[in-house]
């Protein structure tokens, strides 16, 4: 039976549920997943162990399979045996061999050639004959773990070839980052991906989005009266967004020295924390009323001054250091790093949102790699009271103002910080934290959570093209500026194991501000 012949519906849900950890989840209807790159890191560290713990957790249907497609010559045994020990290490706890073998009987392999159009009449054979064996009704999601360099050829071919049309199912793209390196590659590339899919098929990737805590943003702005009416300029002093590693370039210096820490988080992550931090409630929870609102957002933030960098930016390099009780190798030393690299891996920045709500509010974004420590948390600091009524009898230079910190990673929760009396006769003030910690983290990863999400047809979390687009029209003159001239960068210039480099703190000084300890 050809894919025409599907007399279904694109219904991407199969109106089934699951309850994990109190929360109700629809499985989704039967589907066939084309992973491009199954061989690569990403979809063997990321991916296919999602999808076998989607299917431990009995969130995946009945019908469904995963085709893998890559240019490695390899045999299907092989691609079975590669995953499972992926899924083994990744999973340990996860992993019983009750299971595997159905799971595995669900995944095949075929090599493919990105670049050549050839390669496209036998995936479809493939797919229409599995389709077939697997009952899965016409849905097809292509996801594209590859190089960046090749996504052309293969949306491309995909659309000459047929392969993208829905007809009688759904057909869906799952695109990861880097969506282009500049303004102009996005542009193309998003032109290309237009030429091919329509844009309610395409999911462009920012994994930050997934993260429990980061969707909780507008939960927790928008289902509660008290936060909205002072989420504005007359009560917030300034926003910080912090997302911090320990972790160094790891195995990728191939793709971060091209790419750097601006590219790497700022235009993608770090602007998609803003723009759920700063936009106006959307008319309903839904994928295009919120991203309408997120693009609003994006399109307000104040264009960058690049001739006086250094009053807004920070840009730094790790050297050598210490984390924990480990000695750790500085950027340059890294494996595949040239020994003058320039790149930075580290950034601090302050950014202006122009308009009502925000007007003269400074969002202060960080982010680094090989810092003192793992977290990615948003810090909302209210103003000071406006009159200190204690002020002769407390002795200090004032009271602490009060700040809302949304941790996004580790130890996800929200946490209050207030004044309040100490116990005794004295007026005696203190801070104090009020804390929510989710009770245990949620047990989808961020990963298989955009999984079910493509398979469900929601893209809440996934960027739209014009979001894509706007970050890099912000982002990329104040990259070409950065790059143009690299003779002023005294790299390196922050120890592995450091909050980075000094001049980070400084940039908050000299508003009278200090960053939260990382
Ligand atoms: C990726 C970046 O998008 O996000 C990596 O390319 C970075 O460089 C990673 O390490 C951080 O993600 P997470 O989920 O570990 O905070």
């Amino acid at each position: 039976m050809g894919r025409a012949e599907f007399r279904t519906t694109a219904a991407s849900v199969s109106g089934k549920f699951r309850k994990i950890d109190e929360c109700e989840l629809e499985i989704p209807g039967p589907f066939c997943l084309v992973i491009f790159g199954a061989s690569g890191d990403l979809a063997q560290r990321k991916i296919l162990p999602s999808l076998y713990r989607l299917y431990r957790h009995e969130l995946l249907p009945e019908h469904f399979f995963i085709l893998g497609a890559a240019r490695t010559d390899m045999g299907e045994d092989a691609f079975r045996l590669a995953v499972r020990e992926k899924v083994e290490s990744a999973f340990p706890e996860d992993f019983s061999g009750t299971g595997w073998d159905e799971f595995a009987a669900r995944l095949y392999y075929l090599r493919v050639d990105y670049e050549k159009a050839e390669s496209c009449p036998p995936l479809g054979e493939r797919i229409d004959f599995l389709e077939e064996r697997h009952y899965t009704r016409g849905n097809r999601i292509f996801y594209l773990a590859i190089p960046p360099d090749v996504y052309e050829p293969v949306i491309a071919n995909l659309g000459s070839s047929g392969l993208s049309r829905e007809e009688g199912g759904y057909t869906h793209i799952v695109i990861e980052k880097p969506i282009g390196r500049d303004l102009e590659s996005a542009k193309r590339l998003n032109v290309i991906i237009g030429g091919s899919f329509r844009e309610s098929q395409v999911y462009r990737m920012d994994h930050y989005l997934a993260k429990e805590t980061v969707q909780n943003i507008i939960m927790l702005r928008f289902a509660n009266l008290i936060f909205e009416p002072i989420w504005n300029r007359s009560y917030i002093d300034h926003v910080q967004i912090t997302a911090s590693e320990t972790v160094g370039v790891e195995h990728r210096a191939g793709y971060y020295e091209r790419a750097g820490v601006l590219r790497d988080m700022f235009q993608n992550h770090l602007l998609q924390l803003l723009a759920l931090t700063a936009m106006e409630p959307p008319a309903l929870f839904e994928a295009e009323r919120v991203r309408d609102e997120k693009m609003k957002v994006l399109c307000s933030i104040r264009g960058f001054d690049l001739d006086s960098l250094s009053e807004f930016l920070v840009l730094g390099q790790y050297g050598r250091g210490r984390i924990g009780n480990l000695e750790v190798p500085g950027y340059r030393e890294e494996q595949g790093i040239a020994g003058a690299s320039m790149t930075p891996t580290f950034a601090a920045m302050r950014v202006f949102i122009d308009n009502w709500r925000w007007n003269g509010v400074p969002f202060y974004l960080r982010s680094g790699k090989r810092l003192a420590g793992r977290k990615a948390e948003i810090s909302v600091h209210f103003k000071r009271v406006p009159h200190l009524l204690f002020s002769s009898a407390i002795g200090r230079g004032g009271i602490e103002p009060n700040v809302l910190v949304i941790r996004v990673q580790p130890k996800e929760g929200v946490n209050l910080l207030f004044e309040t009396k100490t116990p005794g006769s004295r007026v005696c003030l203190s801070s104090a934290h009020m804390d929510f910690s989710y009770r245990k983290t949620s047990s989808l990863t961020d990963y298989e959570r955009v999984l079910l999400d493509c398979m469900q047809g929601d893209q809440m979390l996934f960027v739209r093209e014009d979001g894509v687009e706007a970050a890099w029209k912000l982002f990329t003159p104040l990259i070409d500026r950065t790059e143009s001239d690299v003779t002023a960068r005294n790299f390196p210039n922050y120890a592995a194991g450091s909050d980075g480099p000094r001049e980070a703190g400084l940039l908050l000084e000299k508003d009278g501000r200090r960053w939260r300890k990382i």
